[in-house]
């Protein structure tokens, strides 16, 4: 089922059209991943679907409400970490996520606040005044506050960026638990290792316009290679239009995904006992992405 349905999305500041034409749906229990450089539009995107600015075109829904037209209904279903982190200095980290409680209704919310605060690790920085946390501490906060209202639908604008190791890891773990249970999720993040480790579905925007969508492994299958390695006992002089590189006796190949590995084992026609050693690299979303940008292809 979609929850959040994007359709035609047009957002132009002044001359400058940063949202061009972008269609794309996230379902319940699906994680989307908007892909792109600095500057592309993905923050533009999440603040058209948060209202905070109006779209030039287009439309918007969550569970086939426009956000124009029925703010209350689609926000109370929808929560947002942004990129930029916004705090209250002078309040700590438990009246912080009281407020936030009260900004949605939520009267006796205590339980959920302390298994949040729990689950995210802020127990022991609950007295803390948001000005003494630290990035990290602060990140786990605008989780926190975003989940508060067990929403529908979560928009991550770069929940990872500028995080520890142990953070990034209980952010995805929190991801993929929210995602079993059927949360839709819009994820926006440059490490591209983790958008194809955890969005089902990606799409790659450049310069306000989707060049490219589809599931995750589908869109690498299609846009990349394998790289087979083989090692040789014995230097052999050799060519081949699939030979990419050759170092003394390791030579490297570019397979596609189409072409079977022991049917181009059998075509490269090399002697079994002069095989040292064999090694096969997948392709990479990073690769899917590069190849993207670089032709600038629709
Ligand atoms: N409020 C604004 N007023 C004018 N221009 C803006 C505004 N917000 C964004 N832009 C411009 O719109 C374009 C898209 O910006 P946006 O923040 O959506 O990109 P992004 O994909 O989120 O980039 P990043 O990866 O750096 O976060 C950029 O050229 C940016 O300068
Ligand atoms: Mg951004």
């Amino acid at each position: 089922m979609a929850v959040l349905k994007i359709e035609n999305l047009i957002k132009d500041y002044g001359a400058l059209r940063a949202v061009n034409k972008v269609s794309f749906e996230v379902h319940s229990g699906e994680v989307f991943g908007l892909l792109g450089p600095n500057g592309a539009g993905k923050t533009s995107i999440i603040s058209t679907i948060t209202t905070l600015e109006k779209p030039t075109e287009g439309t918007i829904t969550i569970n086939n409400l426009d956000v124009t037209r029925h703010e209350r209904a689609t926000k109370a279903v929808t929560g947002v970490v942004p990129q930029e982190l916004v705090t209250h200095g002078y309040f700590n980290v438990e009246e912080i996520l009281t407020f936030q409680s009260g900004y949605y209704g939520l009267r006796k919310n205590k339980e959920k606040i302390h298994s949040l605060m729990q689950q995210l690790e802020l127990w022991s920085h609950r007295h803390k005044k948001i000005r003494h946390l630290s990035g990290g501490m602060k990140r786990r906060l605008m989780i926190a506050k975003a989940l508060m209202h067990s929403p529908q639908l979560l928009l991550l604008d770069e929940p990872t960026a500028g995080v520890d190791v142990e953070l990034r890891y209980s952010i995805w773990e929190q991801v993929r638990d929210l995602k079993k249970a059927g949360v839709a999720i819009l994820f926006t993040t440059h490490y591209l290792e983790e958008a194809e480790k955890l969005c089902d579905r990606v799409a790659i925007i450049h310069e306000g316009k989707i060049q490219k969508q589809g599931e995750t492994k589908e869109l690498v299958r299609k846009l990349t290679s394998r790289h087979l390695t083989i090692t040789l006992k014995n230097k052999v002089e050799y060519s081949h239009p699939a030979l990419i590189n050759q170092q003394d006796n390791t030579l490297e190949f570019r397979v596609p995904y189409s072409t079977k590995i022991g049917q181009f084992l059998s075509e490269l026609n090399f002697r079994n006992d002069n095989i040292l050693d064999m090694k096969i690299r997948e392709g990479t979303l990073e690769e899917a992405f590069k190849y993207v940008l670089n032709r600038g292809e629709m």
